[in-house]
């Protein structure tokens, strides 16, 4: 089957039952059991709802993995996956991960014993110098929020491989219709299902995928002993959502091509992030290990003092946190979804203060170039 057929027929996408095309939405929390100690398939919602299983059977197959888990964000999905890890553990943390990944491990894991060492995961020859005896896995993004760098996630699991680490991939921002880290040899793969999964900017979920039998146990003890589960309703959104990610992946892309094209080439831009460009470091192995680049780019203005009187002279791009959707949206990320990371390390990272970041939607594109484009020109630059 092919991947844009799995999106709408994959995993479980009607009702056995009744044969109604949309899974129904079991908005129940319990499930009468045949007698003592005798449950049918489900005993409780946060073990197991039929309407959350369809959705984990979905991003299961379509991200090929042996089994699929909601949780109800994607940092909740994070912490189940940090979970599988003791006090002493060491990780290895890409080093420009989304600020709330960052916060989790250094303001809460850390406090009970985790331990972890920032690397620049697209220059895969840093990881191997820090590797300890303790380290346990690597946690990387690709391409990372904000500054869209690309790692070689197969370059990654042969180092990972080699020391009998766990490979953990963040595919939020390619989704599985352009990257599939678990066919490159990755081990779990994470998603902030809020983000292009969900489309919409309607949903908080997070999902995960594991590789094999053990992870899958592991991963689904922590998922049920935890507890942050998916609710049955947004579990019924994300598979709803899904069902139209070809066309809304490319037309985010589309879009997105040709608003990184003019803004390199705008003479108020200092720098464009965006790996569908043939000038980005990340380029080639962007082309080698995705089928696209997906809607996100980042740029730097020549002025960081025009960047405020841009964002303000914006109509249709929206000023909000998140990406994913099917609206534009413009945020910048030191002030906003990275401010959680220290500025030292920040900077150190590349996150400048005047980094500003697109989540290009599927408008038409004249729209959406035109209003960048009078922004720029009523901010003076
Ligand atoms: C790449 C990435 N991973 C994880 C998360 C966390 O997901 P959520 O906000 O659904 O908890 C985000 C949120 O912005 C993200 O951008």
């Amino acid at each position: 089957m092919h991947f844009n057929t799995k999106l709408i027929h994959g995993g479980i996408s009607e009702d056995q039952e009744t044969g109604a095309v949309s899974v129904p939405i079991y908005q129940t929390s319990t499930y009468r059991q045949n007698g003592i100690g005798q449950p049918k398939q489900y005993e409780y919602s946060r073990s197991g709802n039929p309407t959350r299983f369809a959705l984990e059977e979905l991003i299961k197959e379509l991200e090929g993995g042996y089994q699929g888990f909601a949780f109800a964000s994607g940092l909740a999905a994070t912490h189940a996956v940090f979970s599988l890890f003791q006090t002493g553990d060491h990780i290895l943390l890409g080093d420009d991960v989304y600020g709330g990944t960052f916060r989790l491990l250094h303001q809460v894991f850390e406090k009970s014993g985790l331990r972890y060492t920032l690397v620049e995961t697209s220059k895969p020859e840093t990881i191997t110098a820090a590797i300890k005896p303790e380290t346990k896995a690597i946690f990387l993004e690709t391409p990372t929020n904000p500054l869209l760098k690309i790692t070689d996630i197969a370059q990654v699991v042969k180092i990972a491989k080699a020391h009998d680490l766990l490979t953990v991939v963040d595919n939020t921002f390619a989704t599985p219709y352009f990257q599939k880290p678990l066919q490159l040899g990755a081990d779990i793969v994470i998603h902030s299902a809020t983000k292009y999964l969900g489309g919409h900017s309607d949903v908080v979920a997070g999902l995960a995928v594991v590789k094999d039998e053990t992870l899958a146990k592991k991963v689904g003890f922590m998922q049920n002993a935890i507890g942050g589960v998916l609710g049955p309703h947004d579990s019924w959104l994300i598979q709803r959502s899904i069902k139209t990610l070809a066309l809304r992946m490319e037309a985010h892309q589309s879009n997105a091509l040709k608003v990184a094209e003019m803004l390199a080439e705008h003479p108020a831009v200092n720098e464009v992030y965006y790996p569908g460009l043939t000038s980005h470091r990340g380029h080639e192995i962007a082309r080698k290990q995705m089928t696209g680049f997906s809607g996100m780019i980042s740029f730097e203005l020549k002025n960081e003092a025009n960047v405020s009187p841009f964002i303000e002279g914006l109509k249709i791009f929206t000023l909000a946190e998140s990406l994913g959707g099917v609206e534009s949206l413009v945020e910048v990320p030191a002030i906003m979804t990275h401010a959680s990371i220290p500025q030292d390390i920040r900077e150190k990272a590349g996150i400048k203060n005047g980094l500003i970041r697109l989540s290009v939607g599927i408008e038409h594109a004249d729209d959406l170039l035109s209003d960048l484009q009078t922004a720029l020109q009523k901010a003076g630059v």
